[in-house]
């Protein structure tokens, strides 16, 4: 009995022993993605402009060498269309041919992966680019543009996928934002913000810290609600409660419900900011669990 006890004792200390080495090895990926390197690239994909964007910055504050994927068949032109295009690719899993799916990335340590969120997740491009390169032992950092999120379910998905890479932290901006006139200025403030989080080992857990209980909403909650998500109406939102965190400005973290597309009610969090009086109007950032 007391050896089965010890043994059993022994195989938990192994297992805390064996999460232990695998969380410092993800903040050790997360510190050498945040130096300056050279050996390190961009890759991404983007349909309409914004996740470029977002890859010139990253390119930029990490001297790093950028590769856009190219589709052999771009997708349509319109919105509706795309969406068409991509639900077939997903339904069937036959991801979109590339022109260069095999850039030259053995050289490299560090990718920093970018794309934007379709369907809740990257962009099918990117099943193409996982499909077709080994990332394994590679440091990947995700980054990303969408609508109202997918930041982490995609990270998510992509450490799924790539279980030998060393997946990190995520970071990921609204179309809105970064494509406003200051997109590219607020953008590159909040990368360096990223790089200090990745360079500390901040998980997203970590990242939710700091906010005050869930409250019921004052007027002046409903108001930044109200004012940040007006052009999301086909999200369906619904604020239950609220939490704030004084900074430069107010951040909120209001749990709502949410039909999105009218489709049936789940619990989210939607994340706003408000700057300062007379510094500009409440913002959506993000929509996410
Ligand atoms: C087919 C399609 C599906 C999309 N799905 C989502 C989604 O599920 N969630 C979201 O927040 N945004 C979604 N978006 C919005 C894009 O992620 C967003 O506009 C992004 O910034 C586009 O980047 P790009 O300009 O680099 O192509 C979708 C856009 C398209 C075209």
């Amino acid at each position: 009995m007391f050896r089965k006890l010890m043994v059993a004792m022994a195989a938990v200390a192994l297992v805390a022993c064996n999460e232990q080495a695998n969380k410092k090895s993800q903040a050790e990926a997360q510190v050498e993605a945040a130096a300056p390197t050279s050996k390190s690239v961009v890759v991404y994909y983007s349909q309409n402009g914004a996740t470029k964007k977002l890859a010139e910055i990253f390119a930029k504050a990490k001297n790093a060498d950028a590769v856009e994927l190219k589709l052999v068949t771009a997708y349509p032109s319109t919105y509706d269309s795309t969406i068409a295009a991509v639900k077939a690719q997903r339904g069937s899993k036959q991801w979109p041919a590339l022109e260069n799916a095999r850039p030259e990335i053995a050289k490299y340590d560090t990718v920093y992966l970018g794309y934007p969120i379709m369907f809740g997740t990257f962009a099918p491009p990117i099943y193409t680019f996982l499909d077709s390169n080994d990332l394994g032992g590679k440091v990947v950092v995700p980054f990303c543009t969408y609508g109202s999120g997918g930041r982490k379910v995609s990270a998510e998905e992509l450490k799924t996928l790539e279980p030998s890479a060393n997946v990190t932290l995520a970071y990921g901006i609204s179309n809105k934002r970064i494509t406003a006139e200051n997109g590219a200025e607020v953008a590159t403030k909040e990368v360096e913000g990223f790089f200090a989080d990745l360079a500390t080992g901040k998980t997203d857990e970590m990242l939710v810290g700091g906010y005050s209980e869930q409250r019921p909403l004052a007027a002046e909650d409903s108001a930044a609600f109200a004012e940040a998500t007006k052009d999301y109406a086909y999200l369906g939102l619904k604020p239950l409660s609220v939490a704030t965190q004084v900074v430069a400005g107010t951040n909120y973290l209001f749990v709502c419900e949410m039909k999105a597309f009218g489709g049936p009610a789940t619990q989210t969090n939607v994340k706003i900011f408000k700057p300062l009086p007379g510094q500009g109007a409440a913002e959506l950032i993000v929509v996410e669990k």
